[in-house]
């Protein structure tokens, strides 16, 4: 039977963009294509009148936007002749890279927070048979570590330093643009490594600069109070926050990050942890859609601005969902507060539980 696969990535689709040759061979999942999605419900709750659209990135093979990043890396690493990669992660970067590895038949070292990395991520890590290394210390520690340690061993790191990893996902400003048929007006993104948010930058540049599109969006970045160096102005020591996934005081792509906020004339700002896990719960619960809680940082962030008028009226924003909510189950658990009760095995029970919670 013949396979005809609809879609085979995002190097395949966009290799005449990306630093691959008719040779190379391509380590891929099928990643990118990841559906952007109209809010419906949200625009009417925050009573502005906003088009507000979200690039559910939690749909890549792995669950997170890294994919994008780690198919480019993993599949240059393996035609640079490299036999293992390592990454510092707060956990989605661990679960791409232990994927892309274990497709390409190479060994993954990934280094990760002890305590601090999300169930459903180092349920990946492990079973794609990466070799996990706990360390005693939070993300910023290992990616130090991880930069000391390449020096001296044959290993190539996978973290957004590797440049390969942002032409990856640049592509996702790519797609949002094919289907908008312009640029949007606001793009919002959560920001812990700076890594993503200077991707996507690159992207609307590189399609604006072709004349693909003629306009570029306004790039606004926001991270979780407790670990905000942008905020700061200087990096942090010790972030702390529920999203797991942006507690990162050191961003490695600081400089990058600062030219996206000045050249597209954005901003950075904070979310605290309340107001992440409200917006996390508050898609999930009036648009069906569930993301990690990282990901609703950019979420939470601009219906802030959009209610104080800071993001105007009539305007087109895109909200980057980068992880899916499966990823983090127990803070999803945590914070439900949806009816769940257990009742006897009888007709009579279970009528009466639907009876009780039947909304008119
Ligand atoms: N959202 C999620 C779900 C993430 O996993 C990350 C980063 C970010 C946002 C921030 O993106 O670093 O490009 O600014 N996670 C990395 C990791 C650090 O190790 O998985 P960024």
């Amino acid at each position: 039977m013949p396979f005809r696969p609809r879609y085979t990535g995002l190097i395949e689709k966009y290799r005449d963009r990306l630093p691959v040759t008719d040779d190379t061979r391509l380590i891929s999942l099928g990643e990118g294509n990841t559906p952007l999605i109209r809010l419906n419900n949200i625009p009417k709750l925050i009573g502005k009148n906003v088009d507000i659209y979200v690039k559910y990135e939690g749909l890549n093979p792995t669950g997170s936007f890294k994919d994008r990043g780690m198919t480019m890396a993993v599949t240059k690493a393996v035609e640079e002749g490299s036999k293992a990669i390592i990454c510092a992660s707060t956990g989605n970067t661990s679960a791409a890279a232990a994927a892309y590895a274990a497709r390409a038949g190479i060994t993954a070292f990934v280094l990760i927070p002890e305590g601090k990395i999300a169930l459903g991520k180092l349920s990946q890590a492990m079973m794609h048979g990466a070799v996990v290394i706990q360390i005693k210390g939070n993300f910023d520690v290992g990616m130090q570590l991880v930069k000391d340690v390449a020096k001296e061993a044959p290993v190539t790191i996978v973290n957004s330093i590797n440049p390969y990893r942002l032409q990856g996902q640049k592509t996702a400003a790519f797609e949002i643009m094919e289907e908008l048929e312009c640029a949007p007006d606001f793009h919002c993104l959560p920001v812990g490594n700076a890594g993503n948010i200077s991707a996507h930058w690159m992207g609307y540049k590189e399609y604006n600069d072709h004349g693909i599109v003629n306009n570029l969006p306004v790039m606004v970045g926001f991270q979780a109070s407790g670990s905000a160096p942008f905020m700061r102005g200087e990096m942090v020591d010790n972030p702390e926050t529920v999203a797991t996934a942006i507690r990162i005081g050191h961003p490695q792509s600081w400089d990058k990050a600062w030219a996206c906020q000045k050249e597209s004339n954005g901003w950075f700002d904070e979310c605290t942890d309340e107001e992440i896990l409200a917006a996390q719960k508050m898609l999930a619960m009036k648009e069906g859609i569930f993301c990690e809680p990282a990901s609703a940082t950019s979420l939470a962030g601009a219906m802030r601005d959009i209610k104080s008028g800071k993001i105007p009226e009539g305007s087109k924003i895109v909200c980057t969902l980068t992880g899916h909510g499966l990823k983090d189950p127990d803070t999803a658990i945590k914070q439900s507060t949806s009816p769940m009760m257990t009742v006897d095995a009888t007709m009579d029970a279970v009528k009466k539980a639907i009876l009780d919670n039947l909304v008119h």
